[in-house]
């Protein structure tokens, strides 16, 4: 079901992601405030952790039917996520959770839903995929190491969200989510 207050806006800025259950989400917040410290950022608020798939940015909320009629087209099974290393994009300013491995389901994912949105006219980052959680931004120290437990995530659906900024930093919203098949 797709949910829109857009509260007259005419454009809704919009991504595509993966949102960890709550009972993860625990565990993800404790990492984020001891990598925030760690690198001298500010942490990602524990509402807001989450993995994109596809940023879409600014678009016609008009155009949030055809978005959701492709998401719902692009399938796929429930899968792992092994995430097991922090790391930093030092341009950016950010420090992240993300797998030394490749993630192929993940990465199948991603695949199938930029197809479906290149085959729409929707604007596709042309840059490899790079999967990962943000954990703090505005860092003053690179950051990179192995986590001795890795994170293990059930991914079992993704959701279409809407992005905000309000004077407490960004805040996101689920327009509409999509279950992946159980075995
Ligand atoms: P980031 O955490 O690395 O900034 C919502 O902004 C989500 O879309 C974030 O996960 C963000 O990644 C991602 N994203 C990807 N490209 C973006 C862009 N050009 N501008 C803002 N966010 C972008």
């Amino acid at each position: 079901m797709l949910y829109i207050d857009a509260m007259g806006a005419a454009t809704l800025r919009v991504f595509f992601a993966v949102w960890p259950e709550p009972s993860l989400r625990a565990s993800l917040a404790e990492l984020t405030t001891e990598v925030a410290r760690d690198a001298r950022g500010r942490p990602t608020a524990p509402e807001n952790i989450h993995l994109t798939l596809a940023f879409l940015g600014e678009q016609a909320v008009s155009r949030m039917a055809p978005l959701c009629a492709l998401a719902a087209r692009v399938g796929g099974h429930r899968f792992v996520l092994t995430l097991d290393e922090i790391g930093c994009f030092r341009k950016a300013g950010i420090a992240w959770l993300g797998a030394s491995a490749p993630q192929f389901e993940l990465v199948a994912l991603q695949k199938r839903l930029a197809g479906g949105l290149q085959a729409r006219d929707f604007p596709v980052d042309q840059r490899p995929y790079a999967p990962h959680l943000t954990l703090a931004r505005r860092i003053e120290v690179a950051i990179r190491r192995s986590l001795a437990a890795p994170i293990v995530w059930k991914v079992s659906s993704f959701a279409l969200m809407a992005s905000e900024t309000t004077a407490s930093g960004p805040s996101y919203r689920s327009l509409a989510e999509w279950p992946l098949a159980s075995e």
